[in-house]
């Protein structure tokens, strides 16, 4: 073979473009961004890493905190520029907006930002290659209607080469909006009310991702513990007798699911903690805060000593069960003896993991018009408290994993030779040093010893 022909099968097509999608906020909006990707590629555009050789550029922007709005219109100011540079010499740069700004800002984001061809919500994504035709032909588009038809159902193919280049794990969307309410959330009103995508559909893109080589499945939704849809029987299930269903599958070795709500962990579902070795012991179950005044001004609709017997609950069934969790500092309304009451739910609960946020006023959500907003300094006083207890406990439990012997799914090389990076149980990235006899392939589930646990890095060997 001459070397100097370069492989045509690995060569874009001559008249092919490209989009560059840049994805902010939750794994949602990760999972959303591939499957516009997917589907862009059947309209003729390849993915780049690259903004620069972008013929569009997809911005999946989230609203849920801070001045996520401010931040898109920065970047669409640079992209204004790029625009015009290109101008110059004759190339176009197409511009969407996609994601829970878009929704909530609709035709706002092209009055403030003109370069922006196209707003689409994340309700109307399977419309994303027909609006973006009639951009092209020049029309200002702004999809962010609350779709009718089901978005699911209208999801593209994945095939066995999209989904091998994701590796062995893969997110599986099964629920998606919230009719919770949560008076500091923006949710209910970006992403909808409730939609639990029907199990017949589940079940084919689950049997897809094992056939393309798929170890580990995380079924994804906002409130994905309040899925609720019916077995072939016709009887109502949830997510617990799903996980049970899923778990038969041959090939899915692993299972996960987030993000849940402490209210919609039903008994079926700590039955499957229980029952279901392919559940891995690691959840995440944010509570938001410890004191039950704010628990009730959230619109939570459970107290601190609910959740924390329900953590009891689920580690009696599953004794190594990780939590993990998310926390507001600052709520309005929230005093010095509340957040202490945060600071002691967070001593009794012990968490592996942890997200905390200073609370930021979402405009038209309940929180946002409440009095005795607390001033900046002290959300963030109190976040630093919070943040110190958090990861020493992260690092207590990291640091408990020395010495331990357990199974890890092998998912990718490692930055080293002989090196191959693993997933623990509880999501903790392993580093395997491999002994010259070891013949570690990714998407093998192996038993390794911890012979260091750092602070940030766990390193093991095959036991
Ligand atoms: N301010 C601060 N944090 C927020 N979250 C959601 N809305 C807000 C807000 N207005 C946090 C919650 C939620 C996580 C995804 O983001 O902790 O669980
Ligand atoms: Fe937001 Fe609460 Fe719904 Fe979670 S449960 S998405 S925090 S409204």
């Amino acid at each position: 073979m001459n070397e100097h022909v370069p492989n045509k099968d690995l060569q874009p097509l001559a008249n092919s473009k490209k989009v560059f999608v840049k994805t902010y906020g939750c794994q949602m909006n990760v999972y959303d961004s591939q499957r516009m990707t997917d589907s862009l590629g059947e309209s003729g555009y390849m993915p780049t890493d690259t903004v620069e050789d972008a013929d569009l550029v997809l911005i999946n922007t989230c609203h849920i905190r801070e001045k996520a709005a401010e931040k898109v219109y920065s970047q669409l100011g640079r992209l204004q520029k790029m625009k015009r540079a290109r101008a110059k010499i004759g190339r176009d740069l197409m511009v969407g907006v996609a994601g829970c700004v878009a929704q909530a800002e609709g035709s706002e984001i092209i009055r403030r930002a003109p370069v922006v061809d196209l707003v689409i919500g994340p309700t109307t994504y399977h419309r994303l290659p027909e609006a973006l035709e009639r951009a092209k032909s020049g029309e200002k588009v702004v999809e962010t209607d609350y779709a009718v038809e089901d978005k699911f159902e209208y999801l593209p193919q994945i095939n066995r080469e999209k989904t091998i280049s994701r590796g062995v794990t893969a997110f599986l969307t099964v629920q998606e909006g919230c009719d919770k309410f949560c008076t500091f959330c923006v949710v209910p009103y970006t992403r909808g009310s409730e939609v639990s995508r029907p199990l017949t559909q589940i079940l084919t893109e689950a049997r897809r991702l094992v056939d393309a080589g798929v170890k580990e499945v995380t079924l994804l939704g906002q409130n994905v513990n309040a899925w609720h849809g019916h077995g072939p029987d016709g009887s109502a299930w949830g997510l617990g007798e799903l996980l049970y269903h899923l778990a038969e599958i041959d090939g899915i070795e692993r299972l996960r699911y987030t993000t849940s709500h402490p209210r919609d962990m039903d008994d079926r579902l700590i039955e499957a903690h229980r029952d279901l070795p392919k559940l891995m012991p690691y959840l995440h179950l944010p509570v938001q805060a410890g004191s039950d005044r704010i628990l009730k001004a959230m619109n939570r609709k459970h107290t601190a000593a609910e959740y924390i017997a329900l953590i009891e609950r689920i580690r009696s069934v599953r004794p190594d069960m990780a939590i993990s969790g998310d926390f507001i500092t600052g709520f309005p309304g929230e005093t010095d003896e509340d957040f202490e009451a945060t600071m002691r739910l967070v001593e009794t609960v012990g968490y592996a993991q942890a997200f905390s946020f200073k609370y930021s006023p979402r405009p038209g959500t309940p929180g946002a018009d409440l009095p005795d907003h607390v001033p900046e300094e002290v959300k963030a006083e109190r976040l630093e408290r919070l943040q110190a207890l958090l990861f020493s406990q992260q690092t207590a439990f990291q640091q408990s994993m020395a010495d331990r012997t357990f199974d890890v799914l092998v998912e990718k090389p490692g930055r080293f030779e002989g090196q191959m990076v693993g997933r623990s149980p509880w999501l903790l990235p392993v580093i395997i040093e491999m002994k010259s006899n070891d013949n570690l392939k990714i998407g093998d589930i192996i038993k390794v010893r911890i012979t260091k646990a750092g602070t940030n890095s766990l390193h093991a060997e095959t036991a």
